[in-house]
């Protein structure tokens, strides 16, 4: 993967991926609704680095660009903003992040989507695209502390072998980080509503929970 491109760029999901690809050495595009709010959101990442390739523009032209595209807005903006995006997309690589989860008096929970998953439903709406959850259960206070290692272990779900292969690649471009092929695209719910119970760690003992599955060759 040469380019990544985000859809939701600015939020600290986007930019803290795109931050850590960037690093890696990959060309990021920071995709927004708002172009302006792209370029003011990798004005303050360029601090953290200086000599990447990181570029803050449309969601349209992110997609268009791309050799990757990363879903990174919240679950209620997801239908909506790849119904507009699809053509842009085609047949490209679609990691999705997405999340459906709420918060009540007991804290954080996941919402069940009538697809099975939101990279179920990501996929459904984009049906050239190659699509694979992943990363969904990664913090993005993890991801924005560079360059401080991200410990964790990437549940990769996918129905396409290849994609799944490139993705893991990418995610053991960062420092720490490996990409694991948890299977098909329809186990990706688990994969999403385990988040609801990292968050709920993190709130009971201040910490930023991330996963790493025993028994796999360093
Ligand atoms: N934050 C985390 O630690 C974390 C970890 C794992 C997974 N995730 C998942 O990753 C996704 C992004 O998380 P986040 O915390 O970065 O979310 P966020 O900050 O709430 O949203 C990300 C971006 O989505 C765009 N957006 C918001 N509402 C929109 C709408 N109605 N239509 C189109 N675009 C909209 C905004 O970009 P523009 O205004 O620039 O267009 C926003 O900056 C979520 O699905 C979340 O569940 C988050």
């Amino acid at each position: 993967v040469s380019v990544v491109g985000f859809i939701g760029g600015t939020g600290p999901q986007g930019r803290g991926l795109g931050l850590r690809f960037a690093v890696a050495g990959h060309e990021v595009l920071l995709g927004s609704r708002d172009a302006a709010k792209a370029e003011e959101a990798v004005t303050g990442l360029r601090p953290q680095a200086p000599d990447a390739v990181l570029e803050g523009v449309s969601n349209e032209d992110a997609c268009a660009r791309a050799d990757l595209v990363v879903v990174t807005v919240p679950y209620a903006a997801q239908a909506p903003t790849l119904r507009g995006l699809a053509d842009a997309i085609g047949g490209k690589i679609v990691v999705n992040c997405v999340n459906n989860l709420a918060f009540d008096e007991q804290g954080p929970h996941a919402v069940a989507v009538p697809d099975g998953s939101a990279a179920q439903e990501c996929a459904r709406l984009l049906p050239d695209a190659r699509v694979v959850s992943a990363f969904s259960n990664v913090s993005a206070r993890k991801l924005l502390a560079v360059p401080e290692p991200v410990e964790v272990d990437v549940l990769i779900c996918g129905d396409d072998d290849d994609a799944k292969t490139q993705v893991a690649e990418l995610a053991a471009a960062v420092p720490g980080m490996r990409g694991v092929d948890a299977g098909p695209l329809r186990l990706a719910g688990a994969v999403e509503d385990l988040t609801a119970v990292l968050l709920s760690l993190n709130r009971r003992y201040k910490i930023h929970a991330g996963i790493r599955i025993d028994g796999l060759e360093r």
